[in-house]
């Protein structure tokens, strides 16, 4: 298989323009303000972000975030909990780590104002899938991911030292003999910069636009992983990708989540008989982790030649209903849908990807002076399914981590090494329709159930559009389908070599785990594929 090019473009650095900052943080949501916040009492921070700051998924987040707050509830729990969901495949040491700093990064977020709902004078605690207790906060009903992320944006704008670059994209990372030294970057205007960075913090979130409907915003390319990648830095656990259990059928909108917490105040799901259906997969029925219920789903669609299943929440308190989720509600009814009348029509839809660059406990890639953090970094904590509500904690937890170690540690000088690449033919084929064959692909044979017919006739499909990448990308939407195209094929490569069926990858042809395949896969530009034990 043919390798992908180093860079995205070609380019000399002496003749570029540049700046210079102590920290580059690449991304604007939960990950990259964070990091940005808790080091920005001693280093200049430079956050750049290709689109508007608040378009990210942190501000599309509804249910909420977990943390070992309630009363009968305990770390050892959330511990047990993570695990349980990621099927085997967490690093338990990840898991601890995530439960045990988690109270303690979400009091601080309280501590800055972010308004959690409170009942009757206590913190609200919701409930979401493959949770044993209730242990979800949430703010605005339904509202938290924006809570939380201009809660973080009002105190960034706060603080001298942080600096927003927006609608500006990383192309790639600068990277010699083994150190990052900061990114290539497409400026508003549309020219090449460099922004040199003593480290440098990736944050870039998903890449749910690899599949035709996510919940994912329209940044969500994978640029982060893609860079990282071309970089020479590790990825790992590439496989698997989480499809949320209930997204919105309707022609009026696209990718809208319906929160599992949903489920967690009663809603049930039913079938286009009208016949709730759970229970007959799992003992915890509507409350199954996010796979089971996912592939539930699907089941019931192919066995009833049906686009979608409903979500039912009429027997609900209707009160409570609007009180608690106030987005559902009114977007529902903007679709001329009523939650506390209607049955929802819900599909499973892409939602995360627990696979990402591979990371220590402090977010170290294998890359020095490079982090990772949030969505496009991996620490093996979600392992083949995350539970619900981990993410923003993850978001928080280990990017509070990163900010520790950049604190900690002496961050070496600049260097530029005269870097430059010309590897790139001039010109280049039309992008259109790699553009729309990517996630097409993904969905046919790369999405919630796979074989190795489809996977290999994905490889085929995918290596045809392969030449695009000898080319330059001449702007963000040309950067961001080359970004797409080598994660799809870096994922088929990872979802044909498991041939096991565990968590949110489920292969059709071994529809059972085996205890073979209790280790991940570890893939790096120009190195042969790792095995490594969890
Ligand atoms: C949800 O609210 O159902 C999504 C939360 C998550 O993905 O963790």
């Amino acid at each position: 298989m043919k390798e992908v090019p180093r860079y995205l473009v070609n380019f000399s650095l002496a003749r570029l323009p540049r700046e210079e900052t102590d920290i580059l943080i690449i991304g604007s949501g939960i990950a990259g303000l964070y990091t940005a916040l808790k080091a920005a009492g001693r280093c200049r921070v430079a956050i750049v972000t290709k689109d508007d700051p608040g378009k990210c998924a942190t501000d599309l987040a509804q249910g909420g975030i977990a943390a070992a707050l309630g009363e009968a509830d305990s770390v050892e729990l959330h511990v047990q909990d993570t695990l349980a969901a990621g099927a085997g495949l967490s690093d338990p040491a990840a898991a601890a780590v995530l439960a045990a700093e988690g109270p303690g990064r979400v009091r601080e977020l309280m501590d800055w104002g972010i308004p959690f709902d409170y009942q009757g004078g206590r913190l609200a605690l919701g409930q979401e899938g493959a949770h044993s207790r209730r242990r979800i906060l949430h703010a605005g009903g339904d509202a938290t991911g924006a809570a939380i992320w201009q809660g973080l944006a009002a105190r960034a704008a706060g603080e001298k030292n942080i600096r927003i670059l927006p609608e500006t994209m990383v192309l790639d990372l600068l990277v010699a003999g083994g150190e990052c030294y900061g990114a290539l970057v497409l400026t508003p205007d549309g020219s090449l910069r460099a922004v040199l960075a003593r480290a440098t913090v990736l944050a870039s979130g998903g890449a749910g636009r690899l599949y035709p409907v996510t919940t994912n915003p329209a940044v969500a390319t994978g640029d982060g992983l893609a860079m990282a990648y071309r970089a020479g830095a590790e990825v790992m656990d590439l496989e698997f990708y989480q499809f949320h259990p209930t997204v919105l059928v309707h022609p009026g909108s696209h990718g809208f989540l319906i929160t599992e917490a949903v489920r967690g105040e009663g809603a049930v799901l039913r079938n286009q008989a009208g016949e709730r259906f759970m229970p007959g997969y799992h003992p915890s029925a509507e409350l199954a982790p996010r796979d089971v219920v996912a592939r539930a789903i699907a089941r019931e669609m192919a066995r009833q030649g049906s686009g979608s299943v409903f979500l039912d929440l009429t027997h609900l308190d209707g009160k409570l209903v609007e009180r608690r989720f106030p987005t559902i509600t009114s977007t529902c009814r903007r679709l001329g849908l009523d939650p506390r009348r209607d049955w929802l029509p819900v599909a499973p839809a892409a939602h995360y990807h627990m696979g990402g660059v591979r990371t220590d406990l402090s977010g170290r890639t294998s890359i020095e002076s490079l982090y990772a953090g949030g969505e496009a970094a991996c620490t093996g904590v979600h392992g083949a399914n995350r539970l619900a509500s981990n993410s923003l904690l993850e978001g928080v937890v280990f990017t509070g981590r990163i900010a520790d170690d950049l604190l900690n540690r002496k961050l070496r000088h600049f260097t530029t090494h005269g870097l430059e690449y010309n590897g790139l033919r001039e010109g280049g084929p039309a992008l259109e329709e790699a553009g729309a064959a990517v996630p097409a692909i993904m969905q046919r044979r790369v999405g919630l159930a796979r074989d190795a017919e489809g996977l290999a006739e994905a490889a085929a499909a995918l290596e045809v559009h392969w030449p695009l990448l000898d080319y330059p990308a001449r702007g963000r939407r040309e950067a961001e389908v080359r970004n797409l195209l080598l994660l799809a094929r870096l994922l088929t490569r990872a979802a044909a070599w498991r041939r096991e069926s565990r968590g949110a990858h489920y292969r059709t042809d071994f529809p059972e785990p085996d205890a073979a395949y209790r280790k991940r896969l570890v893939l790096a530009r120009g190195k042969e594929d790792r095995e490594i034990p969890v």
